[in-house]
């Protein structure tokens, strides 16, 4: 049986609907500055495989009930920016998306996780013309969004790679040049915007003069 049993249209439509929200916003200020707030934009809904591990994993019954309830990741969202100062803009024009409101946000740039993990999180609750599993119409059903720079977001896959897809010899070796690793791109990325910042506050040359 489908996992998310009858809500599967409820989660693809505000999948659908927050995904043209954020090319919408993101095409705005395209036009607006010039210059792109996000480089990739990328998301899913939950395959059934992993909801189901997630589930098993945390002793949850395996119902459609439990996936949109106790996990909150069953619609997640990847927004990946050349400068940490994008990130921030975009969880800014995503506090004021229309339809949805934020439930929790975690920054785990500043807080950085033990291991070297840098990411912004958070938690939306988006309402959609469906029942919810409170029984509500419209319906409330939970998002999550992950905000990182390109740096973060290629150290993040390298280390799921290493936690879920292999049994490394070495785990220690390998987790402390992973976070020496975190930390350099930390200190790029930083630099990166810095020297952003200082283009940007230089005078701009004339039309004439960039052919
Ligand atoms: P889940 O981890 O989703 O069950 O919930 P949580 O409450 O622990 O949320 P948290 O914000 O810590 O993590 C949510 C998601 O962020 C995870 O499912 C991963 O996709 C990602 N994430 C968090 N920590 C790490 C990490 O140390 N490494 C990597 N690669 N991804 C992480
Ligand atoms: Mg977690």
């Amino acid at each position: 049986m489908d996992i998310y049993g009858t809500y599967r249209p409820a989660l693809e439509a505000v999948m659908d609907r927050i995904a043209g929200q954020i090319r919408a916003y993101g095409a705005a200020a395209q036009e607006a500055a010039g210059e792109s707030l996000y480089e990739h934009l990328r998301y899913r809904l939950k395959s059934e495989e992993s909801m189901e591990g997630k589930l098993r994993q945390r002793g949850l019954p395996l119902t459609a009930e439990s996936a949109l309830r106790s996990v909150r990741d069953a619609v997640g969202f990847r927004i990946v920016c050349r400068f940490i100062d994008d990130i921030y803009e975009n969880a800014a024009r995503i506090r004021a998306l229309p339809g949805t409101s934020v439930v929790e946000e975690k920054d785990y740039i500043r807080q950085v996780k033990p291991n070297g993990y840098r990411s912004y999180h958070m938690i939306l609750s988006a309402e959609a013309p469906f029942r919810d599993p409170d029984g509500k119409e419209p319906g409330q059903f939970f998002v999550e969004v992950q905000l990182r720079t390109i740096a973060m977001d290629s150290w993040a896959a390298l280390e799921h790679d290493m936690r879920y897809k292999h049994h490394v010899e070495n785990p220690e070796l390998i987790g402390r040049e992973l976070k020496r690793c975190a930390d350099e791109l930390a200190s790029c990325d930083i630099s990166m915007q810095t020297i952003r910042n200082l283009i940007r506050r230089s005078p701009a040359k004339e039309k004439e003069e960039t052919k």
